[in-house]
């Protein structure tokens, strides 16, 4: 029962209650107008302290595809918390407004302080360099639909995985299904951090391998991961400029990949995947985007115990 519940990171679900997620997700994409309705008189809140296009505007469109409505902001200086108010004042203010929140916030467990400072549900849509769950679902819920299957898999994860809260949140988990090997390609100055190496794969028993060249892992995988690197998580521009082309996959290097390979990206891309690329019918990353509002009106449906 996923009603009244918060979702802070991936593990939160259970592959169960995933799976009923996307099978809401699916079921409204199938039949739009049997939902349009389900969510009239409910209010969301999305409070971002971050930047975001696809996060925001997909929960917002999800919300309002079911007939709700949304209140928020998307610059942290236009509210309150620009005159020093605390996340657990700023919830439970919100939440006198609001039936379920969504929130973005630079520093890492913020959206766990605000869960814990109020009773109606709250979202993580990412924070800081930790998790993303809600990309978590979107992602999951490509690779089902693009590869059938959740098992069984070899997946390439490409770029800034130092700071990459999807990629964090996607490790953890793939890291309950069967037979997954993970091939982790980054600059030695952006490996995994640490907890997701011990915590998660060495952990659970998971066959992972810390590369540094795409083209040595590329004729292997079912899935490639791509991910920009994160400039406003680096201290130091100078490593930023560095490091920000390390990877750049092209119509050369897709030369290399199975036919039936599918190439995703959480997006914002900057460099990493060449304009080029999208003609490639392997490039999947506009449908991922597609996929997240679906999603996350799944996600909405359930978390608000909505009914049709
Ligand atoms: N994938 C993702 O989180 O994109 P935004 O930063 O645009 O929300």
């Amino acid at each position: 029962m996923l009603r009244g519940k918060s979702l802070l990171e991936p593990m939160d679900l259970t592959v169960e209650e995933m799976e009923e997620i996307f099978s809401i997700a699916d079921d409204i994409m199938s039949d739009p107008g049997k939902y349009i309705h389900c969510a009239d008189g409910r209010l969301m809140a999305t409070l971002f302290y971050e930047p975001s296009t696809r996060t925001r505007f997909s929960f917002e469109a999800a919300m309002h595809r079911l007939g709700g409505s949304v209140i928020g902001f998307s610059e942290p200086n236009s509210s309150s918390a620009s005159k020093g108010e605390s996340i657990s004042d700023t919830v439970r203010t919100v939440e006198c407004y609001s039936d379920i929140i969504v929130m973005r916030h630079p520093k890492e467990g913020a959206p766990r302080v605000a869960a814990e400072s109020c009773k109606i549900p709250v979202i993580n849509a990412g924070d800081g360099g930790h998790q993303h769950p809600t990309q978590t679902l979107t992602d999951l819920m490509t690779i089902k639909k693009y590869k059938n299957r959740l098992d069984n898999l070899t997946i390439g994860v490409c770029g800034d995985l130092m700071f990459g809260r999807t990629v964090h949140s996607l490790i953890k988990a793939m890291s309950r299904y069967k037979n997954i090997r993970l091939k982790l390609i980054s600059p030695k100055e952006l490996v995994i951090p640490d907890y997701v190496r011990k915590e998660v794969l060495v952990k659970n028993g998971v066959e992972f391998e810390e590369v540094r060249r795409m083209e040595e892992v590329l004729p292997q995988l079912d899935v490639l991961y791509m991910t920009r690197v994160q400039r406003e998580r680096f201290f130091n521009e100078d490593d930023y400029i560095r490091l920000k082309d390390t990877y750049i996959l092209d119509t050369d290097k897709m030369k290399l990949a199975k036919d039936d390979m599918i190439i995703m990206h959480p997006l914002p891309r900057v460099n990493e995947i060449a304009k080029e690329v999208d003609r490639d019918p392997r490039a999947h990353y506009f449908h991922q985007v597609k996929i997240g509002m679906y999603v996350r009106m799944g996600l909405i449906y359930s978390l608000l115990g909505l009914e049709v």
